[in-house]
């Protein structure tokens, strides 16, 4: 049986430098009064540093937190820092999702669990897709290739600014996956059933390379990770082309699950009005 107290005073943390603009806080928070959970979520702002130091706070059990989430620019850190590193973490080289479990410090990244969890529940047979194509090769990529990768997709094809990075990426995962770079982005295009922005373009009002939108086959799936703003200038085009599209809010809500389920022992659920929650604080 679950010690009572333990439960009821479950402390959890997301740890960053900067960390003013995290979500995380309003999506945890949500829950906890929802299901009536006397737990506490905080924000704290950790030089880099200072970060080995908060680990083993964290280990001993000195700081009282369950565990947390990392942000930049931590992520890389806590999957070298953590006891445990699971395989993804592992493959992705990050961990953003941490808990405690006999004096030991257990690590995750829920990224490619998020973004799967949002398309399985906004475009069920997304994974049907023959052939992907992932703009950008950062550390959202990766997550994202693994995923998608994960769901038996057999063509990915990465186009990225600076194709060595694109190929660095594409070198891990194999045959499956190939790089290229941004002129060569009309013809990779070529028979793309999925296609995933996961850079910054589009946020700052950067043009969005152009894109032949109804060269696409009419089931084909247009997401973005970028969630500010909600409807980018790239998912507008996407959806008067009739494409399905779907945005980035819904990752950030789903890879928050994982986490809150570890910490405080419920499995939550994405409502509409939590997601309202968040599109208000936009
Ligand atoms: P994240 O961890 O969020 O993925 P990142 O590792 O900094 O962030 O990766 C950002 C991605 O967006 C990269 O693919 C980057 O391209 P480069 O590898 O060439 O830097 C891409 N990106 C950012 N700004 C861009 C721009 N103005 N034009 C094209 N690509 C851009």
């Amino acid at each position: 049986m679950t010690d009572s107290r333990e439960t009821f005073s479950a402390q959890a943390f997301v740890a960053g430098y900067p960390i003013k603009h995290s979500r995380s806080p309003l999506i945890h928070g949500y829950w906890l009064k929802a299901y009536g959970i006397a737990g506490a979520y905080e924000t704290v702002e950790i030089k880099p540093e200072n970060f080995p130091a908060f680990m083993a706070q964290l280990r001993n059990g000195e700081s009282g937190y369950r565990g947390g989430n990392v942000t930049i620019p931590h992520k890389e850190a806590a999957a070298h820092l953590a006891d445990h590193v699971d395989e993804i973490a592992r493959e992705i080289g990050a961990a953003n999702t941490l808990w405690r479990e006999d004096g030991r410090i257990l690590a995750t990244n829920t990224d490619s669990y998020g973004f799967a969890a949002n398309l399985d529940q906004q475009q069920p047979g997304w994974d049907r897709a023959s052939t992907a194509v992932v703009l950008g090769a950062g550390g959202a990529s990766r997550a994202i290739i693994q995923a998608v990768r994960d769901r038996g997709i057999k063509d990915i094809r990465i186009v990225n600014r600076t194709v060595e990075r694109a190929q660095e990426l594409a070198d891990r995962f194999g045959e499956t996956v190939s790089a290229h770079g941004m002129a060569a982005l009309q013809e990779v295009l070529e028979g793309c059933d999925l296609f995933i922005n996961t850079t910054s373009l589009g946020m700052k009002g950067e043009p969005f390379p152009a894109i032949a939108w109804d060269r696409f086959p009419s089931h084909a799936v247009v997401t973005d990770i970028v969630y500010v703003p909600l409807r980018t200038e790239m998912l507008r085009q996407a959806e008067q082309a009739g494409l399905a599209t779907v945005d980035g809010l819904g990752m950030l809500l789903h890879q928050a699950v994982p986490g809150f389920e570890k910490w405080f022992g419920r499995r939550p659920v994405i409502t509409p009005d939590l997601r309202q929650l968040i599109e208000a604080d936009l």
